[in-house]
């Protein structure tokens, strides 16, 4: 086996659940935005790989952007402090804004980002997260509009997630085994 498949723990979406979830998400916000020319807002990095495949599930005219933030940076834990490292190209004044979002965990980076957007006059924001964190005792911050589902409270890799930057490019989602996290 590869040095990077054989630091998951466990699969808990394969390639077929992610196509699934993907498909039945994108039908969902084509019925919502059919004529009104919505702005994706990808959240680089780790939204890259969910964006590409849910701007083709989506039937209806679009354009897309990108922002990137980083609350994380290169810990297991988030530093508290979101920052911006690229803004949009795109004037969002009366446009409607889908931000799109590999995970939601803690909200911090969707309260940031929804608050900032907001505040340039758009004619709407909305949330497409792929993963919704359970974390057990605490009500998330953000309720999504459009929630691909939910995972446990583990590190989860892959699909664009990342780990220190690396397990991005695993087709799946899946649990980092802990000891490579706690090295
Ligand atoms: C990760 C993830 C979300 C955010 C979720 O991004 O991609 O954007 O954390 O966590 P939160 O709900 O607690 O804010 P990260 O900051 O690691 O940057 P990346 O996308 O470049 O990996
Ligand atoms: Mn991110
Ligand atoms: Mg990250």
């Amino acid at each position: 086996m590869e040095a990077l498949h054989s630091d998951v723990k466990e699969v808990l979406l394969s390639e077929e659940d992610i196509h699934q979830i993907v498909s039945r998400m994108g039908e969902q916000i084509t019925r919502d935005y059919a004529g009104k020319n919505p702005l994706v807002v990808a959240v680089l990095r780790g939204a890259v790989v969910f964006t590409a495949d849910l701007m083709r599930a989506i039937d209806c005219p679009m354009s897309v952007d990108f922002m990137a933030v980083s609350s994380y940076g290169e810990a297991a834990k988030s530093s508290g402090v979101v920052r911006i490292v690229k803004d949009l190209d795109t004037k969002i004044e009366g446009r409607d804004v889908l931000i799109v979002e590999d995970i939601l965990d803690s909200g911090l980076t969707l309260s940031y980002l929804i608050d900032l957007l907001k505040g340039r006059g758009p004619a709407s924001v909305e949330v497409a997260a792929f993963l919704v964190k359970d974390v057990t005792g605490k009500t998330p911050a953000i309720e999504p509009r459009y929630v691909g589902t939910h995972v446990p409270d583990e590190f989860i890799v892959g699909y664009g997630l990342d780990f220190a930057e690396r397990y991005r490019n695993l087709p799946y989602i899946g649990i980092l085994k802990p000891e490579v996290y706690q090295k």
